[in-house]
């Protein structure tokens, strides 16, 4: 069974006609677009705007209406994934990189949902490496202030060459183990000049929808 599937076709009930719809980025939310494209072709009205290129391209090849961001001024809905998720619906996301475009959809979003399976939900955030999108410019600097926050960090690859963001910038992979103190954290990364911002998404998530390999689709809110 493909859980990533099953708590995406869920979360997509949600979506009624008329609704302006964000789409997440990444494996779960690729299956949360295609059940969107099936709702599309078969009369679902809806608007939408993507988090990244690669859902970009995704949508418009279903057919989902993807209308420029100064036509509309906020989303009714965003579907997305999550790296990891706390029982408080805190978040690390930012595992494909699109972390800045995915907080900005969500901010404008009356609700964000996400879809996961039950591997990703957590008790304390931090197993999986934050992710960190800085700016090239002294980037090695920018490193050296993030590591003084108690982290290891990596600079992101794809295929031997830094991995490039949508917006042009590196993701830096900070891996803490553990993060106790989320929203402390996530305020002392986006006081470091260099940095854009971080997968910390504190407080934004209304629902989380999981599916546990067992069959059971559990909604957290
Ligand atoms: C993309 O940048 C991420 O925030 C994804 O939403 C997150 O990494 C989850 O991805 P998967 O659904 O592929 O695990």
């Amino acid at each position: 069974m493909n859980m990533k599937r099953i708590a995406a076709e869920y979360a997509v009930q949600y979506i009624e006609d008329g609704m302006k719809v964000g789409l997440g980025t990444g494996s779960t939310a690729y299956w949360a677009i295609q059940k969107i494209g099936e709702r599309v072709k078969e009369g679902l009205s809806i608007q939408a705007v993507a988090t990244s290129k690669a859902s970009e391209r995704q949508a418009m090849e279903l057919g989902i209406p993807i209308i420029p961001f100064h036509e509309i001024d906020g989303l009714d809905l965003t579907i997305d994934g999550a790296d990891e998720v706390d029982l408080d619906l805190h978040l690390i996301k930012g595992g494909g990189g699109a972390l800045l475009r995915e907080k900005i959809v969500a901010h404008h979003s009356k609700r964000l949902i996400i879809v996961a399976d039950e591997r990703k939900l957590v008790h304390t955030l931090g197993q999986f490496p934050l992710p960190v999108e800085v700016v090239p410019f002294a980037v090695e600097w920018t490193l050296n202030s993030l590591q003084r926050l108690g982290c290891r960090t990596q600079l992101r690859t794809d295929e031997e060459q830094l991995f490039i963001t949508d917006n042009g910038n590196y993701i830096v992979d900070c891996n803490f183990a553990t993060i106790a103190a989320p929203l402390k954290l996530h305020n002392e990364i986006l006081n470091i000049p260099g940095v854009v911002d971080n997968g910390l998404f504190i407080g934004r998530a209304d629902l989380a929808v999981i599916a546990h390999y067992d069959g059971i689709v559990e909604v957290l809110k």
